[in-house]
């Protein structure tokens, strides 16, 4: 399957907005989506099909420029589990390597989201932190974290992106 992985554009947002609403409802909304391309242009992906978009990723860094974060990603739900949810992870962590100062990467995840954990410890991901009452009493968040010496060397992932026609 032909599936193109690139840099969202604002020309997007109305279908980014529509997918999020199909496959995570009330979760993004146009706003945030709007202050993330502000923010983070070079960090948005999407996966198109046939022009058809199907899936994309948020990712930011804090102002010390020392944590990236992965912020929402979505596959639409007819294309889930073909690998396509781990090129938007991928397209993520090459563009968070191309700041040099950035120590580690980490990651917000529901620990029954079974799709995303598997998708996050494919690239080294490992559970750092859970936080009681974050999305309310009895809500807990777990965080997992991507050390930057778990990064894969820039050179080899170059490598690896010129032979890998998705990216
Ligand atoms: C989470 C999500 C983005 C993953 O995308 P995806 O394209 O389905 O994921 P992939 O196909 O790349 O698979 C990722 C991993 O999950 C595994 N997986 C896929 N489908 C699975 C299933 N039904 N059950 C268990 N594991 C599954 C894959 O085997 C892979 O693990 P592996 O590397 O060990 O083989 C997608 O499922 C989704 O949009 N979910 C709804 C929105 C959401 O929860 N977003 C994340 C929070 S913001």
């Amino acid at each position: 399957m032909d599936v193109r992985i690139e840099q969202a554009e604002r020309e997007d947002f109305s279908e980014m907005i529509q997918l999020a609403d199909l496959t995570l409802p009330d979760r993004m909304n146009l706003h945030e989506l709007k202050k993330y391309i502000e923010l983070f242009p070079e960090l948005i992906f999407k996966a198109t099909h046939e022009g058809r978009l199907i899936g994309f990723g948020c990712a930011g860094i804090d102002m010390y420029q020392t944590t990236g974060w992965l912020l929402f990603s979505n596959v639409h739900q007819e294309y889930q589990g073909r690998g396509i949810g781990k090129k938007l992870v991928e397209a993520r962590l090459q563009a968070l390597r191309q700041h040099p100062t950035l120590q580690r990467v980490l990651v917000t995840v529901s620990e029954t989201n079974v799709k995303s954990i598997r998708a996050l410890e494919a690239f080294g991901f490992a559970l750092a932190k859970k936080e009681e009452d974050y999305y309310g009493t009895g809500k807990q968040r777990n965080i997992m974290e991507l050390p930057l010496l778990a990064m894969p060397k820039l050179a080899d992932k170059e490598a690896g992106v010129a032979a890998n026609p998705l990216l």
